[in-house]
């Protein structure tokens, strides 16, 4: 496990291009395996989350051939003879990838895999993939009935009408691509709008496929057809530069090629609220298309107040929630997140790593069951120490406190970063020096 430093910046300033999407390399790459035609995916994420869903697939009989930043998938097919039938499928720390894999697996009669794969998985919820999945007429068996190691046996599925009783894109994912192979039509209903970049891609393939409202129906189908992927920059990696050239001032950095998806976009939108100046095309809710869209953002340091997140905004702001608190802890008044209990089972537990960690730094932090509330009063954080338990998205906000504290901030266990974001102390430097 590795340590770094992270001293009070200058201003952060120039132009910032942030890495591939890890939500939609993970999707083009299991959608890819899933034609029989090969599927170029351009820009296709390097990092360790990404690594295991190429890992698996080729385990699964899938070809992946790598070049410069894109990947070929030479796919199996969606009802293909999967290979590896009784064996074991790593995922490693990708929650995204245990929660979506077992959809294709779900239905493919006569096979069985495991799937398992580090410390933190082990500690994370697999029941609701599980759940949706039994009722479709796959065998699922979780340890404790509830985490990993996951057994899929597939079978031939009946679609359902499911109501998610979390809010979950992995899980509504999960579910549409089981739907796939199900007996007539598989309905899914959502509470609050999550990421919607698996609805994309079946609209992209011209599946039979229908949004009404919350509501999503997808048809079996007999095969997957698509063309080039691109995978545009990750919005909640870009997150991270964005809190640092609001709370660094004399900051100002444009973010380009940025994914701008609504249900992605909704950190933007509270730390707006907040008194942050972010410029940019934001994609309008309720946006029903095939592709991702994608712009830049011009981001400027500014004085911030307080805000009360509700849960209705959790699911489009989830992996950011955590740099709420980071906000909040230098702007001027409360600032309040409810009804985020998701982010106790992400790869920490998020609400007690973020108030322990930020108040290491001298914020006034405060867990409740379900989020947590943060006062400031508008002047910066002390510094210290803080631990990223294992997970990257708490290295990278350790690292973004850092930079805007008075004395500097150590990071325990910064190489986590490299789950989701392997260059992001290089990118980060090269914007502060
Ligand atoms: C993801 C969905 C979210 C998010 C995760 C990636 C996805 O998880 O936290 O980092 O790619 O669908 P949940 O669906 O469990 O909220």
């Amino acid at each position: 496990m590795s340590s770094a430093r992270f001293e009070p910046s200058g201003s952060l300033r120039g132009n910032y291009t942030p890495p591939a999407d890890k939500s939609i390399s993970h999707r083009a790459a299991l959608f890819g395996a899933m034609c029989d035609e090969p599927v170029p995916v351009r820009n296709y994420l390097d990092s360790a989350d990404t690594r295991s869903t190429l890992a698996a697939l080729l385990k699964l009989g899938a070809g992946v051939e790598e070049g410069d930043g894109d990947v070929l998938i030479r796919g199996v097919g969606l009802r293909a003879p999967l290979e590896a039938t009784g064996g074991l499928l790593d995922v490693g720390n990708s929650g995204t990838l245990m929660r979506l894999l077992p959809g294709w697996l779900a239905g493919q009669p006569g096979g069985v895999w495991t799937l398992d794969g580090d410390e933190s998985i082990r500690r994370r919820p697999v029941d609701r993939v599980a759940e949706p999945l039994s009722a479709m007429g796959a065998g699922v068996e979780a340890r404790e009935g509830r985490f990993p190691p996951l057994t899929v046996r597939g079978a031939q599925l009946s679609g359902i009408d499911y109501e998610l009783p979390v809010a979950s894109a992995q899980v509504k994912s999960c579910v549409l691509i089981a739907g796939l192979l199900a007996d007539g039509s598989t309905t899914v209903s959502e509470r609050a709008p999550s990421r919607d970049h698996t609805e994309r891609l079946l609209r992209r393939a011209r599946v039979p496929f229908q949004r009404d409202g919350l509501r999503l129906t997808v048809s079996q189908v007999d095969e997957l057809e698509l063309d080039e992927i691109v995978v545009p920059g990750d919005a909640s990696s870009a997150a991270f530069v964005v809190a640092a050239a609001t709370l660094v001032s004399g900051s100002r950095v444009v973010v380009k090629g940025l994914d701008l998806n609504w249900p992605r976009t909704g950190f933007l939108r509270i730390a707006e609220r907040m008194g942050a100046v972010i410029l940019g095309d934001l994609e309008e809710p309720g946006t029903e298309a095939d592709e991702e869209p994608v712009g830049e953002l011009d981001v400027a340091s500014a004085p911030l107040e307080g805000t009360v997140v509700e849960p209705a905004e959790v699911p489009a702001a989830i992996d950011e929630l955590t740099l709420v608190a980071l906000l909040g802890a230098f702007a001027d008044g409360e600032t309040v997140v409810r009804g985020a209990g998701e982010l106790r089972v992400k790869e920490s537990d998020r609400i007690a790593g973020v108030v322990e960690g930020l108040r290491g730094l001298g914020a006034e932090i405060e867990a409740t069951e379900d989020g947590f509330i943060v006062r400031g009063d508008g002047t910066p954080l002390r510094g210290g120490v803080i631990d990223a338990h294992g997970d990257h998205r708490m290295a990278m906000l350790g690292a973004m406190a850092g930079l805007a504290s008075t004395d500097g901030v150590e990071v325990v266990g910064m190489d986590a970063a490299a789950v989701s974001y392997p260059g992001f102390e290089r990118d980060l430097r090269a914007l502060v020096a």
